[in-house]
């Protein structure tokens, strides 16, 4: 028998990350579903007894890296051992926690927001993988949630700033994991999900979350390490940088 394939997402609760987990559940796999306040995720904590023993709930807050070690400590005991060599090792890491702050005003710029975005966008899916690194499978994928905003080549307005740029950076983390990993044929790529309906992309997207997922989980598959380090939308094709 095969063993489960085994997956932990971050943000969730909600929205995109929520819905990465209903699919993941649906396909059979085994989940690590991480928010910040896991004793208010209603909707995680239904399908947690839905799916007896394949969902697990733990909690990260992907901005404070003292949180990141407390769930790398956390992680084997849900990953199990056993005498399977690969059951205590995830298959998939989904950094898709994000934060947008909108509003935002050239001239009235503030700080806090860049600090904000950096640490939730950028720093966290660089330091969280790196934490989790051990536990990765030889041949796993890291995805990262990513954004069209944060193309340099196709930016042609001023809008949301310290979004745009964390994300930006957040495609430079991406390239650089792809190197650091690829001795361990670990495939990581930057995936735009569209504009897609949720707290996030508001009603008026044209995506939502389930055709959104069903197109990420669909790219993740299909990239071979010749996609590594790549940007890529829903559908699969290439974004510029
Ligand atoms: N929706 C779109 O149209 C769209 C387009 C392009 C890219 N994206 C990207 O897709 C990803 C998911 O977005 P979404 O649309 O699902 O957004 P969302 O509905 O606003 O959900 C954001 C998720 O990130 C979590 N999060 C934020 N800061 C966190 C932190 N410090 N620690 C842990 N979790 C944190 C939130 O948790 P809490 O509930 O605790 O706040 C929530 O679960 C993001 O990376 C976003 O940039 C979305």
């Amino acid at each position: 028998m095969t063993r489960l394939r085994q997956a932990l997402v971050t943000g969730a609760n909600r929205g995109l990350g929520l819905e990465f987990v209903r699919q993941l559940l649906v396909r059979g796999d085994r989940v690590i579903a991480a928010c910040r306040h896991p004793g208010k995720a209603t909707a995680l904590n239904t399908l947690a007894g839905e799916h007896p023993g394949r969902l697990h709930v733990l909690p990260l807050d992907v901005a404070a890296p003292k949180s990141h070690a407390e769930l790398a400590r956390e992680l084997p005991l849900v990953l199990g051992d056993g005498d399977d060599p690969g059951k205590g090792s995830l298959d998939l890491l989904v950094n898709n926690a994000g934060v947008l702050h909108s509003g935002e005003r050239f001239g009235q710029l503030a700080a806090a927001n860049f600090e904000d975005s950096f640490r939730v966008n950028a720093m966290a899916p660089l330091l969280l993988t790196q934490a989790l690194a051990p536990l990765l499978a030889d041949g796993a994928r890291v995805t990262n949630v990513s954004s069209q905003l944060g193309s340099i080549a196709n930016c042609n307005r001023f809008g949301t700033p310290s979004y745009n740029i964390s994300k930006a950076a957040q495609n430079m983390v991406t390239r650089l994991l792809a190197h650091a990993l690829a001795e361990r044929g670990i495939v990581v790529v930057a995936l735009h999900p569209g504009w897609v309906q949720t707290d996030m992309g508001g009603k008026d997207a044209t995506l939502d979350a389930a055709a959104a997922v069903a197109g990420l989980l669909r790219t993740i598959d299909a990239a071979g390490m010749e996609a590594s380090g790549s940007f890529l939308d829903w559908q699969g094709q290439p974004l510029p940088w």
